[in-house]
C-alpha cells in the first residue's frame, strides 16, 4: 500500500443528472489524472450512481467505493444493499462514518458485521474512526481518522494532531494505513500528507465540485 489514497465521499448528494454532470467534468481531466500513478483515487457516490460511475470508469485507474453496506448477507432484508451486490460495481466500502453512527445508530456490533460482509465478498473496508480509542474490527487495514468536530465544519484538525492519532493506531497495528478526513481542501491537503504517518485523505464537501476534487488530487503530493 504505497500509494496515497484520495477518497471522495459524495454522501447523499446528486441525482442521476447531477451525477452525469459531475462525471463529465471530472473525466475532462482524465489525461492529467492518468499521470498520477502514485495516487489511488477512489470515488464513493450514492448507491444509485454506482452503476453509471462504474461504466464510466471501467478500464481506468479510478476506483469506486460504496458509502454503506448491509450488515447481512443476501436475503429478506428489505431496503438493504449487500456486499455481494456492491462488489459488482466497487472495490472499497466506507464503514463506520460518524454520520452513520450518529443518525442511524450503527453500533460497534453492526459495524463488525458490515466489516465481516465486506471482507467475505472481497471489498476493502475504509473504516472510519472518530478518535484513537475507537474500536477497529479485525481484518481492517485502511482506517480514516475523522474527528466529528472537523466534518463539514471548515475547521480541520491540525496535521500534527492527525499525525499523532495515526501514529497511535500504527503502534497498535503496524499494517494499518491511516487516512485523515474532515474539512480537507485543495489548500490544506498537502499539510496532512506531509506529516509522514497520514497516507491519504477522505474528502466530503470539497469533492462535490469535480474541479475542486481534481485540484485536491493534484495538490496532494
Ligand atoms: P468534509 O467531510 O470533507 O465535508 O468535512 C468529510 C467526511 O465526512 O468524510
Amino acid at each position: 500500500m504505497n500509494k496515497v489514497f484520495i477518497v471522495a465521499n459524495l454522501k447523499s448528494y446528486k441525482n442521476e443528472q447531477e451525477g452525469k454532470a459531475w462525471l463529465e467534468e471530472f473525466t475532462k481531466h482524465k489525461e492529467e489524472l492518468d499521470r498520477y500513478g502514485d495516487r489511488e483515487v477512489i470515488i464513493a457516490p450514492p448507491f444509485t450512481l454506482l452503476p453509471s460511475f462504474a461504466s464510466a470508469f471501467s478500464g481506468t485507474k479510478v476506483m469506486l467505493a460504496s458509502q454503506n453496506l448491509s450488515p447481512f448477507d443476501e436475503g429478506a432484508y428489505t431496503g438493504e444493499v449487500n456486499a455481494k451486490q456492491v462488489k459488482d460495481f466497487a472495490n472499497y466500502v466506507i464503514i463506520g462514518h460518524s454520520e452513520r453512527r450518529n443518525y442511524f445508530k450503527e453500533s460497534e456490533e453492526m459495524l463488525y458485521e458490515k466489516t465481516y460482509q465486506a471482507i467475505k465478498y472481497g471489498l476493502t473496508p475504509i473504516f472510519c474512526v472518530q478518535a484513537e480509542q475507537t474500536i477497529v474490527p479485525e481484518g481492517v487495514r485502511i482506517i480514516a481518522y475523522e474527528p466529528t468536530f472537523a466534518i463539514g465544519s471548515g475547521h480541520p484538525d491540525t496535521p500534527e494532531s492527525a499525525n499523532t492519532v495515526a501514529q497511535g493506531f500504527m503502534e497498535k497495528n503496524k499494517n494499518y494505513c491511516v487516512l485523515y478526513g474532515g474539512s480537507v481542501n485543495e489548500t490544506n491537503v498537502r499539510s496532512f500528507l506531509a506529516e509522514g504517518k497520514i497516507k491519504g485523505v477522505l474528502v466530503g464537501s470539497e469533492s462535490l465540485n469535480p474541479q475542486q476534487f481534481v485540484q485536491i488530487i493534484q495538490n496532494a503530493l
